[in-house]
């Protein structure tokens, strides 16, 4: 398995197949973004080649995230390529829900066995002014076929914004009294574009578990090589809340994941660091040379991410929050 020189041991791979995104989420995307800057992705094969890699080094677990990564009309053959991978267990993907009442059935029917959905609200209007669009009823719809079908794992991402959904909190959590979704409130990072945006809107996720604690949630104990995210659950609830709450003192210590970007470098770390190619290695009869690199990379991971290294203004792109 791929150890750090921190020990930590790495089972899970976040794969972006597209930096493109068709919604304009306030937090992701401040400023507005153009969507064609990099149109050239990893291909079909280039995909195999690399997941064949990283399972050989003992990745069980790809996470499929973009951009969005349903606008790869080659998603359906891209979870199968990655489910009949050998070593590779389970497969994830991000999503913004978009026309997820339509696709998810597809993706089940591929093998996926877990999907993360993007929902910040549950109030319309709310919706509207943070992600630029209702997408509510293809959602719902979306999530209950998921929850119908071969699809192990349903995890809802709110991103905690205090101008925004701040105060309607307790609604999301009422959510989960029936419906058996992991609902997970995700502290904003910093991105390069929305230091402004950061500063209004940042509240810690800590305080929240703090209040949960306070009315009857209690902590799971999750395994070593779980990952950050913390995770309670309730007597009275289905659903879990979690959190991901990285400005948090532990958060690195249990990193268990590793990124690949859409053009194909692999990155160590969401922060502050620009990558390693891979890209030129993904290619039939370079596994061998593929396979020392990638070990080889890994006796380069940070400790820790800049934001705990006391260097203030860190942020990360806006890219790799997504992948
Ligand atoms: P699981 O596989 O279910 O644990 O999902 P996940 O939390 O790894 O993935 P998801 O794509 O749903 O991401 C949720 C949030 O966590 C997003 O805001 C990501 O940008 C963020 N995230 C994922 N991995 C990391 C990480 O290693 N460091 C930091 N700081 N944030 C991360
Ligand atoms: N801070 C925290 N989470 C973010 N996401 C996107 N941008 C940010 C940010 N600046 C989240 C989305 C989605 C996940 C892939 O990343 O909500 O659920
Ligand atoms: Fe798109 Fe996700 Fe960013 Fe929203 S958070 S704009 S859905 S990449």
């Amino acid at each position: 398995m791929l150890q750090d020189p921190q020990g930590r041991k790495f089972s899970y791979l976040r794969l972006s197949i597209t930096d493109l995104c068709n919604y304009r989420c306030n937090y992701c995307l401040p400023d507005g973004y153009s969507c064609d800057s990099k149109p050239d992705y990893l291909s079909l094969d280039e995909i195999q080649s690399v997941v064949s890699s990283f399972a050989r080094h003992g990745i069980n677990k790809i996470r499929i995230t973009g951009g969005e990564p349903s606008l790869r009309r080659d998603l359906p053959e891209i979870i199968t390529a990655i489910k009949e991978t050998p070593g590779i267990e389970k497969v994830a993907l991000t999503t913004n829900a978009h026309q997820l009442d339509r696709k998810i059935q597809t993706w089940a029917d591929c093998g996926l066995d877990a999907i993360n959905i993007s929902c910040d609200s549950l109030d319309p209007r709310m919706m509207k002014a943070i992600i630029g669009r209702d997408n509510l009823a293809e959602m719902m719809a979306g999530i209950d076929l998921a929850l119908k079908s071969k699809i192990k794992q349903v995890k809802i991402n709110t991103v905690l914004l205090k101008q925004y959904n701040y105060k309607q909190l307790d609604h999301l959590i009422e959510w989960v009294k029936e419906t058996p979704i992991s609902l997970r409130f995700i502290e904003l990072m910093q991105t390069v574009d929305n230091t402004e945006y950061f500063k209004q809107n940042h509240v810690s996720a800590d305080e929240i578990g703090q209040r949960l604690e306070n009315s009857g949630w209690a902590q799971i104990l999750r395994g070593k090589n779980a990952g950050p995210a913390k995770e309670f659950c309730h007597p009275e609830y289905n659903g879990h809340i979690g959190f991901i709450a990285p400005y948090s003192k532990d958060f690195c210590a249990s990193c268990n994941r590793l990124r690949i970007s859409a053009i194909g470098k692999l990155h160590l770390c969401l922060f502050g660091e620009s990558g390693y190619n891979l890209r030129d290695l993904m290619v039939k009869g370079r596994e061998t040379e593929l396979d020392q690199f990638i070990q080889k990379i890994l006796q380069d991971k940070p400790d820790t991410h800049f934001l705990h290294q006391g260097i203030s203004g860190s942020t990360t792109d806006l890219a790799m929050l997504g992948g």
